[in-house]
Parts: structure tokens; sequence; C-alpha cells
């Protein structure tokens, strides 16, 4: 999985609109009235970040933890870049196989779907040039193991481009009065009556502990997103329920509100994305 290329320049890139595109494109014209996956304004901040960040070729591996039923690993593919998708839920690596099945074009990358836990990756140690993890390790209550794996598997000066949720204090509440979230630990929440909904925040010395140590990591590319306008104004309020539906007013969302948002507002992101760069030894 160690893999060399010999491109220096033609970086793989996924800007908003072309994420866009490319999920009309995986999943019909309906995906603008509303989504069938996670695909929302936060995906189209993450994904062309995180596509960025990983300095991607095409002939290049990503290893994509917790993708659910995310189009980001078949935008990838269909750039050139082959993926292997790390999911626990059997259901969903089926729904990414059918997917997969369904678009698959020659001169696209190799997809390989994985039914795997995060907290015990069946990888080689030190073989993975290039992780993602898009908003998936905050739902995995052993968030330490996984961070572990994540050290172990990632190769020496190998990129991990995470995004997790973030608070610089103790949170008491999430989505309050929208939705039932159950504080079960520091930071931790369960939503009510929704099985396997685990939620956490993180804080700077959390993101430390739990993945920047463990993987004998330098930290960069810290970025953030859901400030007082996108979260505290929109997200985390009752208008909420317009989250998952009208795509496309995300993508201007995304493209001039976050920016000025991350511009001028210094509140608390919602989100944190950064990444590891694994130390030689
Ligand atoms: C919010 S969803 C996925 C978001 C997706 N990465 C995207 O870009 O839209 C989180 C996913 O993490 C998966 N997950 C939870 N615990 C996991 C674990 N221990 N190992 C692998 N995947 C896990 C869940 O099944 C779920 O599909």
């Amino acid at each position: 999985m160690t893999r060399q290329t010999n491109n220096n320049g033609n970086y793989v890139r996924l800007p908003a609109l072309r994420c866009l595109m490319y999920e009309v494109a995986l999943n019909g014209w309906r995906v603008l009235r509303e989504t069938v996956n996670d695909f929302s304004l936060w995906r189209l901040i993450e994904y062309p970040w995180a596509t960025r960040v990983l300095a991607l070729h095409r002939g290049d591996l990503v290893l994509d933890i917790g993708s659910g039923t995310s189009s980001y690993p078949h935008m990838l593919a269909k750039e050139g870049v082959d993926v292997i998708i790390a999911e626990l839920d059997a259901d969903r690596v089926r729904w990414q196989l059918a997917k997969r099945q369904e678009t698959a074009r020659p001169g696209d990358g190799v997809f390989l779907p994985l039914v795997a836990d995060a907290t015990k990756l069946p990888i080689r140690s030190d073989s993975v040039q290039r992780i993602a993890a898009i908003s998936s390790l905050e739902h995995i209550p052993d968030d330490a193991a996984a961070g572990r794996e994540i050290g172990r598997v990632l190769a020496p000066q190998g990129l991990a481009a995470l995004t997790i949720p973030f608070t610089s204090t103790e949170r008491e509440s999430f989505f309050k009065g929208i939705r039932n979230f159950k504080k079960v630990d520091r930071n931790a929440f369960v939503q009510e009556g929704k099985a396997g909904s685990f939620f956490r925040f993180y804080t700077r010395d959390d993101i430390e502990q739990v993945y920047v140590q463990p993987a004998r990591a330098t930290l960069a590319n810290w970025g953030g997103f859901g400030r007082r306008l996108l979260n505290w104004s929109y997200h985390e309020t009752k208008l909420t329920r317009y989250w998952r539906r009208y795509v496309i007013k995300d993508w201007l969302l995304a493209t001039v509100v976050h920016p000025l948002e991350e511009r001028f507002d210094q509140s608390d992101p919602l989100y944190v994305m950064f990444t590891l760069e694994k130390r030689s030894s």
C-alpha cells in the first residue's frame, strides 16, 4: 500500500461545485432537493479541504475511515485515486458496492469497500500513505483505539486528514430543544431512541492525546467550520430541518459565507479539520 508517484504537479482537486456535480452524477438530480446520504453543507467544506491537504495524484491510495454512504470515495475514484473504505456497518458497505457497480467507468481508480472496525483495522502497520476520516471518528465510543490504529497503519511521513467536532469548554448539550441528545460522558452524547448514535466533541487537548501523540505525528492544516452564523444561527437551531434539503443553497454557504466566517469570527467552530503527518521515527 505504500505507493510512490512521480507526479509533481497535477494535484487532484475537488472544489465544492465539482463535488456537487459528482453528487448529482452519482445519486441523481433529486439530491439537490433532499440528500440520500450525509452530503450537505459541511461536506462541501470538508471534501475540498481534505482533497487539497492530502496532496493527491492519480494512482495514489486513500484509506477512507467511516465512509457511511458518502460519495467522497467515489469522487476520489473518479479522479483516478485508489480507495479503500473501512466502514463498520455492513449495509452501508453493501450500498457502497452497489453504487460502485452502477457508476464505475474505465479509468477510475480501484475501489475496495471493506466491512472493518476503525478500532481494529485489518491493515498492515506503517503501510498507508493517505488516510481520510470525514466526520466519522466522533461516532466511535473507543476513539482512543481508533486513534492508535490510525497511528499504527499510517506510513512514516504519511498524511491523515481528520475532521471532528470541537469545543473549547465542556459541552452540556447538543441540539438542545431540537433532538434529544443525552450526555453520557464529558463532551459525549447519545441520541435517545436511536441505536448507535454516539457523538463526541473534542478539546484541543483531547485531539493531542487521542490522535496526535499515538501517531507520533505533527499536526498541521488546522481549520474550522460552523461558527456563530453557520452553526448557532442555522445548524444547531430549528432551521436544521433544512439541513439535508436544498443542497444547492449549501454551495453558496460553503463558498461565500464559510470563508467570511472563518476570516472574521473567533467563536468556537462546530468542527475542526487538521492533518497528522507521521514522523519518520
Ligand atoms: C456520519 S457517518 C459518515 C460520514 C462520511 N464519512 C461522509 O463523508 O459523509 C459516520 C460513519 O462512521 C461509521 N462508523 C462508526 N463506528 C465505526 C467504526 N468503529 N469503524 C468504522 N466505521 C465506523 C458509521 O457506521 C457511519 O457510517
